[in-house]
Parts: C-alpha cells; sequence; structure tokens
C-alpha cells in the first residue's frame, strides 16, 4: 500500500437534506484550499439537467445509480485533497458506504428534525420532500437512514447553534487527529 491509499486526506461530508453540508464544504474548502467536489452539483453538471428533472423524467434509481458512478470515478483520482459534499441519500446503498469510508475522512452532520423542516420547507429543489407531508417524510427518512450515517462516519458533528466557521474548525482539529493517527 503506496502512502496515499494509507492515509487519504479527503474529507467527506455525509447527512440528511437540509444539514448544512455545502455550506460547511465550502467553508472547509476556503480554509484548506482542497478542492470541494459537490456530488450532486457535479451530476446536475454532467447531466445538464436539476435534480429534480432527473427524479421527475428518470426515476430515483436512475438518480442513485448516477450517484454511485460519481462516487466511483472520485474514488479512482489520485489526488486525494478534496472537500466532498454528498446527496443525503448516498448512504442508502451499501457500496456507496464501503466506498465513502475508503475515500477519506468521514462527517456526518447532523440536526434537529424541525430546523431541517424548517430549511428544507425554504425550496422545493428536493423531489423526495415534495410529498403531502413532508414532514413525517422527514421523520420517516431519517430514521430509516440514521443508522447509515452512524455506519459511515468517523465523526458525528451536532451542527445545531453552530456557525458554519465553529463547524469547520472543529472538523479541521478532528481531521489532522485521524490523519495523524490512521488507525
Ligand atoms: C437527496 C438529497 C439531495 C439530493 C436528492 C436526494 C436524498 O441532496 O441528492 O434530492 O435522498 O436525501 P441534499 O442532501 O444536498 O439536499
Amino acid at each position: 500500500m503506496n502512502e496515499t491509499e494509507a492515509t487519504p486526506k479527503n474529507i467527506v461530508l455525509i447527512g440528511f437534506m437540509g444539514c448544512g453540508k455545502s455550506t460547511v464544504g465550502r467553508e472547509l474548502h476556503q480554509r484548506l484550499g482542497y478542492r470541494l467536489m459537490d456530488i450532486d452539483q457535479i451530476i446536475e453538471e454532467t447531466m445538464g439537467k436539476r435534480i429534480t428533472e432527473i427524479f421527475r423524467e428518470q426515476g430515483e434509481s436512475a438518480f442513485r445509480d448516477f450517484e454511485t458512478m460519481q462516487l466511483q470515478e472520485i474514488s479512482k483520482q489520485t489526488d486525494t485533497r478534496h472537500i466532498i459534499s454528498t446527496g443525503g441519500g448516498i448512504v442508502i446503498r451499501p457500496e456507496n458506504r464501503a466506498l465513502l469510508r475508503k475515500l477519506g475522512y468521514v462527517v456526518w452532520l447532523r440536526a434537529p428534525e424541525n430546523i431541517i423542516y424548517e430549511r428544507t420547507s425554504r425550496n422545493r429543489d428536493r423531489p423526495l420532500l415534495n410529498a403531502p407531508d413532508a414532514r413525517e417524510k422527514i421523520s420517516d427518512l431519517l430514521a430509516e437512514r440514521e443508522p447509515w450515517y452512524r455506519e459511515t462516519a468517523h465523526l458525528r458533528v451536532d451542527t445545531a447553534g453552530l456557525e458554519s466557521h465553529e463547524l469547520a474548525t472543529g472538523i479541521l482539529e478532528s481531521a489532522r487527529y485521524f490523519f495523524a493517527h490512521p488507525a
């Protein structure tokens, strides 16, 4: 195993919709200068379509295939200095969970259900939440996914009450420790 494989430096952000992955990702990118890869954004750019359109025209399972493909592409890259921001459902597939762990230091951003509801109800670009009862949908999806986030993450961060720069500081300290003392 070469040094790059032994000590991946990527920081991977996972967590439910509305937990601040994109905002914290941008903050980490600015602080570290690592390239920011937002998987949802890459899918939209590659397909030339918004995620809502992909869901509507091709269905969720096609979107999940694009998600896995993008993750596989990132895993092939030799430069491992990336901040990787993911969509909330990336942990659904076991093969994605394994790939995420291999990619680097996996940080799970959490927020209370009411904050998630408040943030996600401000716009309609999340097809899974265009449900008759979005609050119930959030609650069901959270219950289903929490064990997968827990299983995949190296670090769990409760974001409530903290600014993105404070979250980034904590994540960077933990990541430095992790990469200095790989398990
Ligand atoms: C999804 C979350 C979204 C996006 C898609 C599906 C999910 O990303 O990938 O709408 O299944 O939770 P964000 O978590 O960035 O909103």
